[in-house]
């Protein structure tokens, strides 16, 4: 059992940041088809800008090099916060009506749930007997969760989810998975498990590949009130907001009393979000949008920032509200992508219950 003492870092995980030259971008652009990327979302609420220049844009970029794309919507592991559970189909119906309308398109990606895909949830189990409780117990991000839940008592899938996780990743072999800096520690998990079910199960010829994160190039936005920007902390621009709704959220936005704007995130970080926001939008140099707004101020800045945001959501906002005219539309992309991930998940099952000898 030595190897279930192994600490697991982040150092280790393929870490790669998109739009730059590493090696697997060269490889992505290189030859596509020798890739798969997975990712997904927990339906919480509606998707904000800080999802869309984070990993949305890379995800609608990737699809366009013609790698394989699966995108989940991770309606299981999003119980691990119970608030959000409730209203769960219309969470799923909202994020899948983003994802269409920023461009994932499902004749080219598969968009899955975990609650209809059998084989995947299945993985689980053989993939628990290779972590230790003690690993389970050192993972920051789940600390962090489970530090900051409103919840009276931890449950047995917060603590498990990143296995469940792993399963996501691997039941499709993906090779490269495009996540935020908080994900890390659940890829190098999903790692060490590859490694772990190869190593005992198989060790001549490797079942599962081990896959690399791969980092948004994108610098953080900031929430309106300078936080971490989330839905439910009402300060962030959601996707399907109206023109009016992001004029308001935008006009009270923090900022501070330098009246020339600058570009500056690490001493005026609220200002330069602002100006990121505005210089992701118009695709522009954040120092070259400071440098004309220059002496106008936070008016002028958040004027700035507010065209450009709702010019650039005009198109996402008009597609979304298209798509949800169609009252087929989220059903049928659902069942087609459900269809192929059990197809994938259950061929990956079939090897793994040879591999372990359970295969009757
Ligand atoms: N944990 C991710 C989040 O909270 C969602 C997620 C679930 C995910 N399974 C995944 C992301 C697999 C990447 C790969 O946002």
């Amino acid at each position: 059992m030595q190897q279930h003492q192994q600490a697991t870092t982040t150092s280790s995980v393929g870490t790669s940041a998109a739009g730059g030259r590493s090696p697997i971008e060269q490889g992505l652009h290189a030859d596509p088809g020798r890739y798969r990327v997975l990712t997904g979302d927990r339906p919480t609420g509606r998707l904000h800008l800080g999802h869309y220049f984070g990993t949305l844009q890379n995800r609608v970029r990737l699809q366009y090099l013609g790698v394989e794309s699966f995108i989940l919507v991770a309606d299981y592991q999003v119980l691990t916060d119970r608030d959000v559970a409730e209203n769960l189909d219309a969470a799923v119906q909202g994020l899948v009506l983003d994802y269409l309308a920023v461009g994932i398109d499902p004749a080219r990606a598969t968009i899955f749930t975990h609650s209809a895909v059998t084989a995947l949830n299945q993985l689980l189990l053989p993939f628990l007997s290779l972590v230790s409780v003690a690993e389970l117990g050192r993972n920051p991000t789940v600390k962090d969760e489970i530090a900051h839940s409103r919840q009276s008592s931890v449950s047995g899938l917060m603590f498990t989810y990143p296995v469940h996780q792993a399963a996501d990743i691997l039941f499709c072999k993906a090779t490269v998975v495009p996540v935020g800096q908080d994900q890390l520690p659940h890829l190098e998990l999903t790692r060490t498990i590859a490694r772990r079910f190869n190593a005992r199960y198989s060790p001549r010829a490797d079942i599962f590949p081990e896959p690399a994160a791969l980092l948004s190039a994108a610098p953080l936005l900031l929430g309106t009130d300078g936080g971490k920007m989330s839905k439910s902390r009402g300060n962030a621009i959601a996707l399907a907001d109206d023109a009016d709704e992001t004029a308001r959220l935008i006009r009270g936005a923090r900022t501070d009393s330098i009246r020339r704007i600058s570009y500056d995130p690490a001493a005026r970080p609220e200002v330069s979000s602002l100006v990121l926001l505005a210089a992701l939008c118009l695709d522009r140099d954040p120092h070259a949008v400071a440098e004309d707004i220059g002496d106008g101020g936070s008016g002028a800045l958040k004027t700035v920032v507010t065209e450009a945001v709702n010019e650039f959501l005009a198109p996402i906002r008009a597609r979304r509200m298209d798509y949800a005219q169609d009252p087929g539309i989220i059903r049928s992309v659902l069942r087609k992508g459900n269809e192929h991930a059990n197809a994938v998940a259950e061929a990956t099952l079939e090897e793994v219950r040879k591999a372990m000898k359970t295969s009757y």
